[in-house]
């Protein structure tokens, strides 16, 4: 047996067809006996994807954050590649991570769907990320890799039933998922509510449910004069008893029952969750799956909890940043990344494993606290923030990529890339090929990263706010520039009167542009200069070549069913995940953890 060993830079596909050939040339002359194969193993490094939920670019010292204490991401950044122009595919959780997983605009999943809603609200609503989307974790699981995902998911669970998973981690490539099929939210910090005795407080809201459920059932119809009678009673009592739970329950009773909760695979292992030592577990999921593999290819998508709403800080780092509350939690992930790191250094595996991380989306700055104290990560000088359309601030993030031995260490990169790349870059890596059947957006990164190529593969870049384009930014070939134009830009949230985080897109919320405003992003990062014809000679050549371009785009759109409509956003009782019977739901790890650890193998 001998093997070939593809150099740097070759894909498994080419190894395979240099395999092919050799095997044709040798096994057909009888007179050699030699067989050769391709081990992808050999081949195949490890991949740590890690993502931080709302921080801002400007939150990290490497990108120049001269204050705020982030020893282990510049380190990261110090040892491989920066970039400074990644950018997310849309300002928002659920859609900028469907892209992530797809590397494809959340538009083409139906995960951006212009509804008024545009992330998930709830774990027991029917949307999520399609099953027929094909995400990089499912590539790499078929190409030998062992996959898991630690940390926050929000791209759904169940379609029809409570136990189908058709949106969970598992059904779209993941081998092991611990953490929240949910996001971090602010019902998941525990108010005054007694959590020693939440059994005690499920029956007296149940108890309470029936009498105002009854007392609802009798009033409406005594009122509308309709008399029911046996049976009938018990089904317009079930009515009302329904639409007491789904409406007030759903918003102030359960739902941190219902949203914030830990799975580990399938299973509830604890409702609601713990939030204060979740990430701390979450960290040790994340080493311990990398001891489990070390010996063959990982895929780690380590996705925190951190710096969403609200802080959970260990008594470690509270109090301890310059920056309040929110730079405590920074602080403390930065923490978490540098465990992650010397784990893998320590296994000796550095050179075998490519880190990556960046931010789903930009920070949510005006996000301010009870008491007044800001909450939401800094953009930098970049305009605009989380949930807004099309402004930088929403969208460009910070993005590192560290892989001692094949990718130069302290390069920076100021050529647009999106997060989408990911997907094409760690496909290709894996040795596996993309899918023939549908569009991917995303471009592979390896040349540029490497210093082999110059220029980002992207010509055009397109930014939506829910289903509306509203912004499209260009880099012509052969030149430097990088020209924005926005079609529509958010009005104030004080002039509109929405909440843009998540009801940003509508038209009362946005002022239209025709000619769209044009900025030019080499010279005016902060988008603070639209250009006009006579400030820009090339103006209107511009916008001919950008609505070109929006053109060709929307030429590859096909229409997929939509996963923020009404019917899909609605919190549904028979799809919440649970532990224990629902409405009961409620269970703590700790009792899980000392069954399980009596299984071998565990
Ligand atoms: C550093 O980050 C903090 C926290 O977001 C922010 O308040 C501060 O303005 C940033 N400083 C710089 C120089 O960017
Ligand atoms: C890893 O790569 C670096 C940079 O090329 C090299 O200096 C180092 O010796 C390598 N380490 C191992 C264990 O191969």
């Amino acid at each position: 047996m001998r093997q070939i060993f593809c150099g740097k830079g070759r894909t498994m596909d080419l190894c395979r067809k240099l395999k092919n050939i050799v095997v044709i040339i040798l096994c057909s002359s009888s007179t050699l006996m030699m067989c050769v194969t391709c081990t992808e193993t050999d081949h195949q490094p490890n991949i740590v994807l890690i993502m931080a939920d709302d921080l801002g670019i400007g939150d990290i010292g490497c990108y120049g954050n001269t204050t705020i204490r982030t020893p282990n991401i510049d380190r990261l950044a110090k040892e491989g590649v920066m970039l400074t122009h990644h950018i997310a595919a849309a300002p928002l959780c659920t859609p900028s991570r469907a892209s992530f997983m797809t590397g494809r605009y959340p538009i083409r999943s139906g995960m951006d769907n212009g509804y008024r809603v545009r992330v998930l609200m709830f774990t027991g609503c029917s949307g999520g990320l399609p099953k027929n989307e094909i995400t990089f974790a499912k590539i790499l699981q078929k190409h030998g890799y062992s996959t898991g995902i630690i940390g926050k998911w929000h791209l759904g669970v169940n379609c029809e039933t409570r136990n189908d998973y058709c949106h969970h981690p598992l059904s779209h490539g993941f081998d092991y998922f611990y953490g929240t099929p949910f996001t971090n939210a602010k019902d998941c910090k525990p108010g005054k509510q007694s959590v020693i005795f939440p059994e005690f407080q499920a029956i007296v809201y149940l108890a309470a449910e029936v009498i105002f459920a009854g007392l609802l059932m009798l009033l409406v119809l005594k009122w509308t004069g309709y008399i029911c009678v046996g049976w009938k009673c018990i089904v317009w009592f079930a009515v009302f008893y329904f639409l007491l739970l789904g409406s007030w329950h759903s918003v102030f009773g359960f739902l941190r029952h219902w949203n914030c909760l830990v799975m580990r695979d399938h299973h509830v292992v604890q409702q609601p969750s713990n939030p204060e030592t979740l990430s701390t577990r979450m960290t040790k999921e994340a080493l311990e799956f990398i001891e489990r593999n070390q010996k063959r290819p990982f895929l780690l998508f380590m996705s925190f909890l951190h710096v969403h709403t609200p802080f959970f800080t260990t008594k470690t780092f509270v109090g301890k940043s310059n920056h309040g509350s929110y730079g405590d939690n920074v602080e403390e992930m930065d923490w978490h990344v540098g465990q992650i790191v010397n784990s893998i250094n320590n296994l000796g595996l550095a050179n075998k494993t490519l880190i990556y991380f960046a931010s789903d989306h930009g920070g949510s700055r005006d996000s301010v606290g009870i008491n007044g104290e800001i909450e939401g990560g800094w953009n930098g000088i970049y305009r605009g923030k989380k949930g807004h359309a099309g402004w930088e601030g929403g969208i460009r993030v910070p993005g590192i990529f560290r892989w001692p031995g094949h990718l130069p260490s302290g390069r920076k990169i100021d050529e647009p890339t999106s997060l989408m790349d990911i997907y094409p870059t760690i496909i290709d890596l894996a040795g596996a090929s993309l899918p023939q059947d549908r569009v991917i957006d995303g471009r592979n990164l390896m040349q540029l990263l490497k210093g082999d190529l110059e220029r980002s593969a992207h010509e055009f870049l397109f930014h939506y706010c829910g289903n509306a384009l509203s912004a499209v930014r260009w880099h012509p070939k052969g030149s430097d520039a990088v020209w924005k134009a926005h079609l529509f830009t958010p009005r104030s949230e004080a002039d509109s009167g929405y909440h843009m985080d998540i009801d940003g897109c509508h038209d009362e919320a946005v002022s239209h542009h025709n000619p769209p405003l044009l900025f030019d992003l080499l010279k005016d990062p902060s988008e603070a200069n639209p250009l006009s014809p006579v400030t820009e000679p090339l103006f209107h050549e511009i916008h001919d070549q950008i609505r070109r371009g929006v053109e060709q785009h929307r030429e590859t759109l096909t229409s997929v069913p939509l996963q923020f409509s009404w019917n899909n956003v609605l919190w549904k009782p028979w799809l919440q995940p649970c532990c224990g019977s629902f409405p009961f739901c409620g269970c703590s790890e700790d009792n899980i953890e000392s069954s399980k650890s009596q299984e071998p193998g565990k």
